[in-house]
């Protein structure tokens, strides 16, 4: 393998200092493919410009490849030689003619980086280096290139052949094949090319620009899933329109096509004008699909097509850069999904994510900078760091400018970097100029990695209260000390006796370690409302009582500080549970009646309320984690809400029996609340619990319903249990992305007996490590189970290590995103750190270890 790696060579580290210009440009490239699945030809021509005055040869990327022939200026080259994967021609003059050409097996790549198969069709991934296992290239963002693309192919095998830009001619061969020719008008990086040749069916739409031009779209997919992808178009379309409302960018090709493939490392790839989809982001229908499905797809749909312009017409300089691009634009997709519906409910399920993969790392040994100093494998940096944190960075600069001025800044940056590599430099200072404002000091959200806490002291003296603030950065690894931040804080007083709001919501700039503020002139005891919208992406330590806490949760005028206020209750009491054995579980269950009852409230946003913070959220919290006693001070408080308020929940599932599936904000909403309740009522010991669930399974009419009865009985012991997997299975035998549900409802099991089960999945024969979505849907959902992964026997360590060693052999990226895990060691105790700790250290010692799997199991042991 061409990116094999022993520990005990030292690995290469690419630096962010060390960056200098391309040495040679490359304005224009042809490529002709001759594309068979088991031996694909490719022949490039670069036109080559040195850069500068040097004397340096040119140097071309390569993954793998062998030079079957080298030309420089139409004559047969020889001076050429390689050094290691990489090609080196030495050139005489300023501007050349390089031809290569070489050979590769698509059907033999199961890292799925490069050109390979997929489901009978032949597609690329390039980001972030892939390129250069398809051609000898400078692989490398910021040299931006015309393209254009010649494919040749069986045409019974591959009746569409696809490649970026715009279609520019067809025609037939003899012997059964046919081509196609493509053109990309605009300057882009390797990163994304893309061609998609297969039997593949459309459904087609068009879209008429705000400057009036009609772009024609396409959803290619096999043709069985054509009835599958209304919904992805619908999405594509409102995209468009709404980067036009909120943003005014416009589509710029005549043709935008998505194709959808079941085998691929991450969620979508955003290459010009061809989008290439993992299918579980594209296919959907209410059988198949859940709703948290359906939101996804309208999700991913929209980042890919934002990605135009946050990514393509300005692209990055460096993958140091990264989050220029991808915080940029998941922050434009999540402001997208708002608009869609309810703004407050989108919110809480952004932060709830935030908490549930972004802090984990920032707290970790794989905490980096939103913009890294270095890495050993790039795939690595496609983190909840680079996403996440990425777009609460993004969120923050448009808190602090405002709407109007931000609208301006980001204006600006189109233009200044239009079909430009940029960085994230460049985007602070439009910020800056555009918003007439310094932010030299919040630059340190770039930089400085860790989530910062803050706590804030609400002190009333007579009529005036004394509000402190601190602010603490923890030390990560490679960054033991750490400056103040820029933190942006809404917050608002409430009156505790009247409930009445006593000010206008205030935004504060919090730039100091500590900082006081003074409200004068209190007629009564005033309850602190605080990071209202979690306007900063930070931990909060207040003095708020549980009186003040649920207080809050029935009043506070900002939904998500009322989710917010509601979640530090249930933290509060469950942290004291675990460490004292027992706590006070009534102020928690009045909060949850109040929710529940008021019916001001829509259904989606209650459904969020009263859910208890996950086993991982809890022991987040805690120096040291104890799965078990956190997963019984859950259940107890789960139990004791069900029993307490048993009445309320059968209401609230009544009242959410929906006769005919829907997919409106009101119908989700009613489906989510409706499995939330039936949770509780399975919770409280009902003896009619799992019959109710069996129903909800066996007489749903939507994907999002059978699944919920499905995970209640699968968290439970019921004979009705194995009876409703059995049904489960059998009904969607075929289905690859509905199996991954089956796979992953076993997997998240709070049962006893889980990390026995999921290794005896693991045999079955529908699984395989050969599709990353199935590997997830097993090995992932497994390691992020706290109480089976974290199993006191090691066994659940020991299984995912195994599973990551094989997996490792075909696919490093994949097995290199579920290594974190592993490394959470330092919060457990002595006996299962140990065995933490030595999974890890037998992956590192596993010969032919890849550097995706050496860089994060090596910083894991740290
Ligand atoms: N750039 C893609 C996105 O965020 C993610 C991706 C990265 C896909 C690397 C494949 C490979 O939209
Ligand atoms: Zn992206």
């Amino acid at each position: 393998m061409a990116d094999a790696q022993t520990a005990t060579q030292a690995p290469n580290v690419t630096r962010r200092e060390d960056y200098r210009e391309p040495d040679w440009r490359v304005p224009e490239i042809a490529l002709d493919f001759d594309l068979d699945p088991a031996a694909t030809r490719v022949r490039t021509t670069l036109w080559v410009e040195r850069n500068g005055t040097h004397d340096r040869p040119l140097r071309l990327d390569g993954d793998g490849l062998t030079a079957l022939n080298v030309k420089v200026d139409g004559a047969e080259a020889t001076g050429w030689h390689m050094d290691g994967p990489n090609l080196v021609v030495p050139l005489a003059g300023s501007a050349h003619t390089i031809e290569t050409e070489v050979e590769i097996a698509p059907e033999r790549n199961t890292q799925l980086q490069g050109l390979y198969a997929s489901s009978g069709m032949l597609c690329t991934q390039c980001e972030a280096e892939g390129f250069r296992r398809i051609t000898f290239f400078p692989d490398r963002p910021d040299v931006l290139s015309r393209y254009k693309v010649k494919l040749t192919a069986d045409k019974t095998r591959f009746p569409v052949l696809l490649a970026n830009g715009d279609p520019i001619a067809q025609g037939d061969l003899e012997g059964g094949r046919h081509w196609a020719e493509w053109h990309d008008p605009f300057l882009k990086p390797s990163y994304l090319f893309a061609l998609v040749a297969g039997d593949l069916v459309a459904n087609r739409g068009s879209f008429t620009t705000m400057s009036g031009r009609d772009v024609q779209l396409g959803i290619w997919v096999r043709a069985p899933d054509l009835a599958k992808t209304d919904h992805a178009l619908a999405a594509l379309k409102l995209s468009m329109a709404w980067d036009e409302k909120v943003y005014g960018r416009e589509y710029d090709l005549d043709v935008f096509n998505i194709v959808a493939v079941d085998d691929f490392n991450f969620g979508a790839m955003e290459n010009k004008g061809l989008n290439v989809f993992n299918s579980r982001y594209i296919l959907a229908d209410p059988d198949t699909a859940t709703d948290y499905d359906y939101d996804a797809i309208a999700a991913v749909v929209a980042h890919e097509y934002f990605h135009n312009w946050s990514g393509n017409r300005v692209t990055c300089r460096d993958w140091f850069q990264l989050s220029l691009k991808e915080g940029f634009t998941v922050f434009r997709d999540q402001s997208f999904s708002a608009d869609q519906g309810s703004a407050a409910v989108k919110r809480i399920e952004d932060v709830r994510g935030l908490r549930a993969s972004q802090f984990p790392e920032d707290s970790g040994p794989l905490a980096h900078p939103v913009r890294p100093d270095e890495y050993i494998e790039i795939s690595n940096f496609y983190t909840a760091t680079i996403y996440n944190k990425g777009a609460e960075v993004i969120r923050m600069m448009a808190t602090i400018l405002g709407p109007d001025k931000f609208r301006a800044a980001t204006d600006l940056y189109f233009d200044r970097f239009d079909g430009t590599a940029a960085t994230c430099e460049d985007f602070v200072q439009c910020m800056e100029q555009a918003g007439g404002m310094d932010l030299t000091q919040f630059r340190r959200w770039y930089s400085q990695a860790g989530t910062p806490r803050v706590s804030a002291t609400l002190a009333q003296e007579g009529g005036r209260a004394r509000l402190s603030l601190r602010q603490l950065v923890p030390p990560t690894p490679g960054q033991p000390v750490k400056e103040p931040m820029v933190l942006p804080l809404k917050l608002k007083l409430f009156g505790g006796f009247t409930g009445r709001p006593m000010c206008d919501e205030q935004l504060i700039l919090l730039k100091e370690d500590a900082q006081e503020l003074v409200f004068e002139n209190l007629s009564e005891t005033p309850v602190l409302s605080i990071n209202r919208g979690f306007s900063a992406p930070i931990v909060i330590e207040t003095n708020r009582t549980a009186k003040d806490l649920a207080f809050l949760s029935a009043h506070d005028d900002d939904p998500f500080a009322r989710y917010e206020a509601m979640q530090q209750l249930m933290l509060d009491t469950l942290v004291t549970s675990v460490t004292n054995g027992s706590a006070d579980h009534q102020p928690v269950i009045d909060a949850v009646r109040n929710t529940l009852t008021d019916s001001a409230l829509d259904r989606a946003f209650v459904a969020e309320a009263v859910l208890l913070p996950s086993d991982s959220f809890i022991g987040d919290q805690m120096a040291l984690v104890e799965p078990e006693a956190i997963f019984r001070a859950r259940e107890a408080l789960r139990q004791d809400l069900g029993t307490a308020l048993e009445g309320e929940w059968r209401a609230a599932y009544e009242g959410s029996l929906a006769n005919r599936f829907e997919y409106s904000p009101s119908a989700k909403g009613a489906r989510r609340l409706k499995t939330v309740s039936l949770g509780y009522i399975a919770a409280s010991g009902a003896a009619d619990a799992d019959e109710l669930a069996f129903e909800q399974f066996s007489r749903a009419d939507n994907m999002t319903d059978r699944q919920g009865g499905l995970t209640t009985l699968v968290n439970g012991a019921s004979p009705l249990r194995e009876e409703a997997l059995e049904e489960f299975y059998k009904r969607y035998q075929g289905n690859g992305l509905v199996l991954d549900k089956w796979f992953q409802a076993q997997a998240l099991s709070a049962r006893e007996d889980t990390a026995e089960m999921v290794e005896r999945l693991s045999a079955h024969r529908d699984f395989t490590l050969s599709n990353p979505n199935r590997a997830r849907s097993l090995i992932g959902a497994f390691s992020v189970n706290q109480r089976a992964f974290h199993h006191v026997s090691g066994r659940g360590y020991r299984f995912v290590a195994d599973q990551l060693i094989a997996l490792d052999k075909l696919n490093p990226q994949t097995a290199a995103k579920l290594i974190p895990p592993l490394g959470r060691w330092k919060r457990f105790d002595a006996g299962r750190a140990a065995k933490m700790r030595s999974e890890l250290e037998r992956i590192v010692a596993s010969p032919g270890l890849s550097k995706d799997m050496f860089e994060q199991a090596s910083k894991s042991l740290d």
